[in-house]
């Protein structure tokens, strides 16, 4: 069942990939956009989203910002040199994109401070209730799921969709011109890294994928491969959903306390 594949289209266009991908990449795209199109990116663009709010953003998404490395070098685990070219591509990537890592967790805690969260409240204050679910499925999926599984769920899916909502942000003038002038580069420089203007990775993480299961996996393996890059998808928009209502219960604290 494992036909090899080997891309020979570009790398960022679909139809380099097999059908099965094809398809599982239409079948996640509501999923998706269902985070793209979330209520929370205008409202950040806007620079209207409160401190509550972006509180728990940044709170929220920390421990998956601090863990994405964990997460690459779990799944860098599972490779064995020469096993598979599947497992040659993703243990060559991941070790080469595990360094490029390196900073971004200190990146973060420099947004977040100049979004006036202090990084005291981003590394040891408890994050609200339901955003846990993006980082405990990113570990599961890293730690006992295939080496595709976690690359689709975590490279492919979570950095994939991070892109997008990170270039709406960064696009947005209003947003970036909240940030005083003299912290402002600094302040958008996680934005900017994350921005996906010509960003290859989530490409290069479904590449890996298909390298891995081939032409023509057995269908249970890819309604598997589905139902994690959804699942990754559906975690984010949970967490956006919170940073949401909490902008809304904030709202209805001061009125009553008025
Ligand atoms: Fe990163």
């Amino acid at each position: 069942m494992h036909a090899h594949f080997e891309r020979t289209g570009p790398l960022t266009e679909l139809s380099s990939y097999p059908t099965w991908a094809q398809d599982m990449v239409m079948a996640c795209e509501d999923t998706k956009q269902s985070v793209i199109r979330h209520d929370l990116w205008p409202i950040m663009r806007e620079a209207k989203l409160n401190h509550i709010a972006t509180r728990h953003f940044m709170v929220g998404i920390w421990p998956v910002i601090e863990r994405f490395p964990g997460y690459m070098a779990m799944n860098l685990l599972k490779t064995r040199f020469g096993r598979s070219e599947g497992d040659n591509l993703a243990r060559r990537w991941l070790v080469r994109n595990i360094r490029v890592e390196q900073n971004h967790a200190e990146y973060w805690l420099t947004w977040a401070e100049g979004a006036n969260i202090k990084r005291e409240e981003v590394l040891h204050g408890i994050a609200p209730g339901g955003t846990e679910a993006l980082a405990n499925w990113c570990e599961e999926i890293s730690k006992s799921g295939s080496l595709a599984a976690g690359v689709a769920a975590t490279n492919y899916a979570v950095e994939g969709a991070t892109g997008e909502w990170s270039q709406l942000l960064y696009d947005s003038i209003a947003y970036r011109e909240s940030f005083p002038q003299n912290i402002r580069v600094g302040s958008l420089r996680w934005l900017q890294l994350h921005a996906a203007y010509d960003d290859t990775h989530p490409w290069e993480a479904l590449e890996i994928v298909c390298t891995l299961l081939g032409n023509s996996p057995m269908p249970h393996d890819v309604a598997h491969i589905t139902e994690c890059v959804k699942r990754s998808y559906i975690c984010m928009r949970l967490l956006a959903d919170r940073c949401v209502d909490a902008r809304t219960e904030s709202v209805v604290v001061s009125e009553a306390a008025a």
